[in-house]
């Protein structure tokens, strides 16, 4: 049956990804493009070949995942390289962000130390709104306004955290396996037609903070934000490490 999804009209073009319809409703095409943002789009930029990277990366993960009892929406791939099949979802506007070191927007917020190591995977909400700024959001707030959040009940937010920690504990030994330290990731996640929650969108150097062991250096998207230089080296780097099997 998979065989005959086939990609149509463009549905909406993000700030990294393109959404394509099929000719089913309950697929879509989900493309990485080679755009590149910051500070909620400030700066911009494209960076050649970074879609193909992170759509390897992205979609080695999720399979890891899924394998690991995370449910995902990925199917198969796509119609190019850059490209996968995804189960379509009704998205939940949270960004699910989880740190095991704290660094970035969490210092700036708190005024704490950069390198905070934490015991366990900490798990914060942003509210996703290009609009809002995508401030942070806390539990109570989520379970008050679900007609802004569509969180249904308190047993799908800690569904939402639980995975969330899980994921963290899983992606942080599949990149020690690598030599590469997990500092923090993003996720986001969707409801399918069955009701059932699921693991949506990617998870890349675009929305990881991932640094080498031995060397420290940084391979994700803040070789973008701290002009680092040779942006495209963390996403090369980090497929090459993915795709050799460890
Ligand atoms: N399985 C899915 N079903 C529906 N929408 C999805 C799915 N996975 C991801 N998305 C949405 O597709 C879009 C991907 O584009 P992207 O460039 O990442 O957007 P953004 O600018 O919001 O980061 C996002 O709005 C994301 O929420
Ligand atoms: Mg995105």
């Amino acid at each position: 049956m998979l065989e005959q999804i086939t990609r149509q009209n463009l549905i909406h073009a993000g700030k990294a990804n393109n959404v394509y319809a099929t000719n089913s409703p309950d697929y879509l095409e989900l493309e990485a493009s080679d755009r590149i943002s910051a500070g909620n789009g400030a700066k911009t930029d494209v960076v050649t070949n970074k879609g193909v990277a992170n759509n390897q990366i992205s979609s080695a993960t999720f399979k890891f995942l899924e394998e690991n009892g995370i449910p995902t929406h990925y199917v198969c791939e796509g119609s190019n390289k850059s490209s996968k099949i995804v189960k379509a979802a009704e998205m939940i506007p949270l960004e699910v962000i989880c740190r095991f070191v704290a660094t970035g927007s969490f210092c700036k917020r708190y005024e704490c130390e950069d390198g905070l190591e934490f015991d366990e995977p900490f798990v914060e909400f942003t509210f996703k709104s290009d609009s809002a700024g995508d401030p942070p959001i806390d539990r109570k707030t989520i379970l008050a306004l679900p007609e802004k959040t569509l969180i249904e009940d308190e047993r799908e937010l800690n569904l939402i955290e639980y995975y969330t920690a899980r994921i963290g504990i899983l992606l942080s030994e599949f990149y020690e396996r690598l030599g590469v330290k997990l500092i923090d990731f993003k996720v986001e996640f969707g409801r399918i037609s069955s009701g059932q929650i699921i693991l949506c969108d990617e998870i890349s150097p675009d929305t990881c903070r991932l640094v080498d062991i031995k060397t420290g250096e940084k391979l994700d998207k803040d070789r973008f934000r701290e002009d680092l230089g040779d942006v495209s080296k963390g996403y090369e780097e980090i497929l090459k490490r993915v795709t050799s099997n460890g």
